[in-house]
């Protein structure tokens, strides 16, 4: 689907709820899976990805269903043997976490997914699982994945990744095993599995970057999902770079593992406000204002990337609009992502006529451009891509056309009708 969008002639304006965190819905729906009795899930996520989640989770013998906005889940505690082959549709996360956990049942499984989640590295979870006894079969560390259950042991595990697909994976698989399952990572990645288990009475514990578990009952739950930052990230930066624009965002996690494009907005010259800071089921929830604002460059690097992860590709469209030269570095996971994040944006954003340079890790932006627009550019299937070219075609002097659109609805179905909302007509 092709989407044109134009300048805005004025300035964001109102109040919008975010909608529900991704990474927490997917973790809602497959650990309330392995809980016996019934959990209910509060504002459970309408993006494509968690939906993949929900509907494996099905296939392996829970009953779930929608209720008055709320997903209520039936389970008797453990995953049974499905009738087909499982598809993670574009999910990475729901692929990673199912891996972990399909490795240590009594039965066997096959995961695919689609062409750009087949083309994603699935060797940082195979390794660790294989060191806990794991006999799975893939395409040269790609999906298809034929896993071959049987009973692992526990491990203590250095990754060389901050990842908190690899770390949910590695505790997932190690809840079931006898003895401790440790997960060591350079940087701390987010940290929702850990917080969610905790609450659900996992025997887990947290020193520093390492997380330890050990063989766990799940009880099941009442979780409430806040709105997704990430999604929250478009809209942030679409008030501070649409002149005259003012916005509230409404009920979006703050969990600090998650808040680097705050910390570079504040790097940025520019401090965003924080309302009505509370926490639910576990996490972290505000609301955050943003307004029109002067930016500066600045240097993203180090521990805060997984932080920011996913935001980099419209952190890149924010400091196409900050005066001097920001850089990014540290990020080359960001190549294996829904798409090469690194060299999608960097071609996009040219095509727009910033000056952006790709680098082996990262990427290297002057600012301040003023962009041009009237092209076509490419989503890439990636729903992360579209978002980030559709906050900067709010500012190009003439229409974008975005190629690829409808992937926005992986993460973020309401995206559009949500910045309409805003759009002062
Ligand atoms: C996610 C972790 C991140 C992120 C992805 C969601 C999660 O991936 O990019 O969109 O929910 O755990 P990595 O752990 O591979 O960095």
């Amino acid at each position: 689907m092709k989407k044109v969008v134009k300048k805005l002639k004025k300035g964001l304006k109102g109040e919008i709820v975010i909608p529900a965190d991704k990474s927490l819905s997917h973790r809602a729906i497959i650990l309330s899976s392995l809980a016996k009795g019934k959990s209910v899930i509060k504002n459970f996520s309408n993006g494509q990805d968690p939906l993949s989640s929900l509907n494996i989770c099905k296939s392996l013998g829970v009953e779930a269903e929608f209720k008055n906005n709320n997903l209520i889940v039936y389970s008797n505690g453990k995953f049974s043997m499905p009738n087909s082959i499982l598809d993670c549709g574009n999910s990475g996360t729901t692929r990673r976490f199912m891996t972990g956990i399909l490795a240590g049942q009594n039965f066997n499984s096959i995961l695919t997914g689609d062409e750009s989640l087949s083309k994603r590295p699935m060797k940082r979870v195979i390794e660790p699982l294989e060191l806990m006894g794991a006999e799975i079969v893939s395409d040269n560390n790609h999906a298809p994945l034929k896993i071959f259950g049987r009973n692992l042991h526990s491990i203590n595990y250095n990754s060389k990744l901050a990842s908190a697909q690899v770390k949910s994976c590695v505790l997932l698989a190690g809840m079931n095993c006898e003895g401790k399952t440790s997960f060591t990572e350079p940087y701390l990645s987010r940290n929702h599995t850990e917080i969610m288990l905790k609450h659900m009475g996992a025997e887990i514990s947290i020193d520093k970057t390492t997380v330890t578990i050990e063989k766990s009952i799940l009880e099941p739950c009442e979780i409430e999902i806040c709105g997704d930052i990430s999604s929250a990230a478009y809209f942030i930066a679409a008030g501070l770079i649409v002149p005259d624009s003012e916005i509230i965002l409404k009920n979006v996690g703050l969990n600090p593992t998650r808040t680097g494009i705050i910390e570079v907005v504040e790097k940025m010259g520019r401090n965003i406000e924080i309302l009505d800071k509370k926490t639910v089921s576990g996490e972290l929830v505000g609301d955050i204002k943003v307004s029109y604002s002067d930016l500066k460059s600045c240097m993203i690097e180090g521990e805060i990337i997984p932080k920011l992860i996913d935001e980099l590709p419209v952190i890149a469209v924010l400091a196409t609009q900050a005066e001097g030269t920001t850089i990014i570095k540290n990020a080359q996971d960001l190549r294996n992502k829904e798409s090469d994040r690194i060299s999608s944006i960097v071609k996009e954003l040219k095509k727009l006529g910033a000056d952006i340079e790709e680098t082996i890790d990262g990427f290297i932006i002057n600012g301040k451009t003023r962009l041009k627009g009237g092209c076509e550019v490419e989503s890439y299937h990636d729903h992360r891509l579209a978002m980030s070219l559709y906050v900067a075609g709010l500012i190009s002097g003439n229409p974008l056309t975005i190629n690829g659109f409808e992937w926005i609805e992986i993460s973020f179905p309401e995206f559009e009708q949500l910045f309409v909302k805003c759009k002062q007509m």
